[in-house]
C-alpha cells in the first residue's frame, strides 16, 4: 500500500456553511460574556478510532476517523488596557460555566482549574515557538462528549491551536500543530498519549478514515463512504478510575517488550518474534506485545478491506481487535464487553458487521459498523440489553467521517 501525504490537501481555513448549535452557543456565550462579537471561530472535531488501538505510541498503525462533533473556540483581541494586570487570555467554558485568566507575561504552568490546562498548554506551545499570542477573550463550547474516549481533549487543544494560528497570523505545518497539541496533553494534562487523536482532529476528512503510520507520521486517506453502511458510536457513559495510571503502565510495558526484543519500538517486531521470545518474556509483557504486533497487522488489513468496501472483513477484524484488547492488552471493561457481545449476538443477520471498544479503554465508547437500514433497530437493542445486563444507560449516535480543524467566518455563523 502506498502512502500519500495529506499535508498538501489541507484546505485553507474557510467557512463551513451553516452554523451548528455548538457554534451558535459559542457565539451567544461570547456576546453575553464580553459584549461583542468574536473575531475568530475555530472548530476541531473529536475522533472515533475504527481500529489500531494502543499502537500509536508504539510507532504503529491506526485508522481513526474524525467525527461530526466539534469543539468550538470563539475569540477576539482584548485591548482593554484598563484591565487588572498585563496581557492575558480570559477563557470561559460554557460546559462548566466557569472562567479563568491566564497571564501571558510569565511562563504558563499547569494548575487549577484543570480544564484550562489544555488551553494553557497550547498557548505555551505557541510561545515556545516564538509566536506570542496577544491578549484575548475566549469562549469554549464543545459537542464532543467529555471523557467518552472520543478525544474531547484533543478537539479542544486543536481548536485552541487553530484559533491561535489566526490570532498570531501563523500557519503551522499540520503535523507540527498536532505535535504541539500532544505536548500540551503530555506536559499540562499529564497524559503520555500518542499522536493519533491530535492528527485525526487536525487532518480529518469527510471522504473517509485516516490510515496513519505513527512512526513516520504519514497519513493516507482511506475513502469508504457507502450509504448502506454506518458507523454507530455507543457510549457506555462509564469511566473507570484506573484509566489514567493504567495508560502509562501499558506504555511502559510496551517499551519493556521492545527492549527485551531488541527493537526500537514494537513497530519493528513481528508476531513470530513475540512468539519465539516466549521463554524470555514476563507473560504480561508478552501479551501486551502480542496485542500490539497483531493489531498493527489487523489495522493494515482493515484499511485495505475498508477501501475495497469489504465491510464484512473489516467487521471481523474489529471483533478480533476487541478480543485482543480485552484478553492481551487488558484495557476493556465489563460494560464495553457487554456492548460488543450484544453486537455479536445481533450479528450480520441483524445488521451488525463488527464492533469493538474504541480509544484508550476502561470505559468510553464502542464503535460498530452497521447496515444503515438497521441502525435504529440495532441501537435500540443495544440500549435495552445494555440496561438489562449492566443497569447503566447507553447514549449513541451515528457519524460519518468529518472535516478536520478549520476556521468558520463569524459573519457566516451569525
Ligand atoms: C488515547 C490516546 C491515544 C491512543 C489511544 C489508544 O486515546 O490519547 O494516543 O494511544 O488512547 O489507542
Amino acid at each position: 500500500m502506498s502512502f500519500v501525504s495529506l499535508a498538501d490537501q489541507v484546505r485553507p481555513s474557510a467557512s463551513d456553511g451553516g452554523p451548528t448549535p455548538t457554534v451558535r452557543a459559542a457565539q451567544a456565550a461570547f456576546a453575553d460574556r464580553f459584549g461583542k462579537a468574536p473575531q475568530w471561530l475555530a472548530a476541531a472535531p473529536g475522533r472515533v478510532n475504527l481500529i489500531g488501538e494502543h499502537t500509536d505510541y508504539n510507532g504503529g498503525f491506526v485508522l481513526p476517523m474524525a467525527i461530526d462533533r466539534y469543539a468550538i473556540v470563539a475569540a477576539a483581541i482584548n485591548d482593554d488596557t484598563r484591565g487588572p494586570s498585563g496581557p492575558r487570555v480570559r477563557v470561559h467554558s460554557t460546559a462548566l460555566e466557569t472562567s479563568v485568566d491566564l497571564p501571558l507575561d510569565a511562563a504558563l504552568a499547569p494548575g487549577e482549574p484543570t480544564w484550562a490546562n489544555y488551553v494553557r498548554g497550547v498557548v505555551r506551545g505557541f510561545q515556545r515557538r516564538g509566536f506570542d499570542p496577544p491578549s484575548l477573550d475566549v469562549v469554549i463550547a464543545s459537542a464532543v462528549p467529555l471523557g467518552g474516549g472520543l478525544s474531547s481533549s484533543a478537539a479542544l487543544e486543536v481548536a485552541t491551536a487553530t484559533m491561535l494560528e489566526a490570532a498570531t497570523g501563523t500557519t503551522l505545518d499540520p503535523r507540527e500543530k498536532a505535535r504541539l497539541c500532544r505536548q500540551a496533553e503530555h506536559e499540562f494534562a499529564g497524559v503520555p498519549c500518542g499522536l493519533m487523536d491530535q492528527l485525526a482532529s487536525v487532518l480529518g476528512d469527510e471522504a473517509g478514515a485516516l490510515l496513519i503510520d505513527c512512526q513516520f507520521e504519514i497519513v493516507r486517506l482511506v475513502p469508504f463512504a457507502d450509504p448502506n453502511v454506518s458507523v454507530l458510536i455507543c457510549n457506555t457513559n462509564i469511566k473507570h478510575a484506573l484509566a489514567d495510571g493504567a495508560y502509562s503502565r501499558r506504555r511502559a510495558e510496551c517499551a519493556e517488550a521492545a527492549r527485551q526484543l531488541g527493537v526500537p519500538t514494537l513497530r519493528d517486531a513481528t508476531p513470530e518474534m513475540v512468539d519465539e521470545a516466549r521463554g524470555i518474556f514476563d507473560p504480561v509483557v508478552r501479551r501486551r506485545a502480542r496485542h500490539v504486533v497483531t493489531e498493527n497487522a489487523r489495522t493494515l488489513d482493515a484499511a485495505l478491506h475498508l477501501e475495497a468496501r469489504d465491510f464484512a472483513s473489516v467487521g471481523a477484524l474489529m471483533y478480533e481487535s476487541h478480543r485482543s484488547l480485552r484478553d492481551d492488552f487488558e484495557v476493556s471493561c465489563p460494560e464495553l464487553d457487554v456492548l460488543v457481545d450484544v453486537a455479536g449476538e445481533i450479528g450480520d443477520a441483524g445488521g451488525v458487521l463488527g464492533a469493538r471498544m474504541t480509544g484508550g479503554g476502561f470505559g468510553g465508547c464502542t464503535v460498530s459498523l452497521v447496515r444503515t437500514r438497521r441502525v435504529a433497530a440495532v441501537a435500540e437493542r443495544l440500549a435495552s440489553e445494555y440496561k438489562r445486563r449492566t443497569g447503566c444507560t447507553l447514549t449513541h449516535f451515528v457519524s460519518g467521517p468529518a472535516r478536520g480543524a478549520h476556521l468558520i467566518t463569524p459573519t457566516d455563523a451569525s
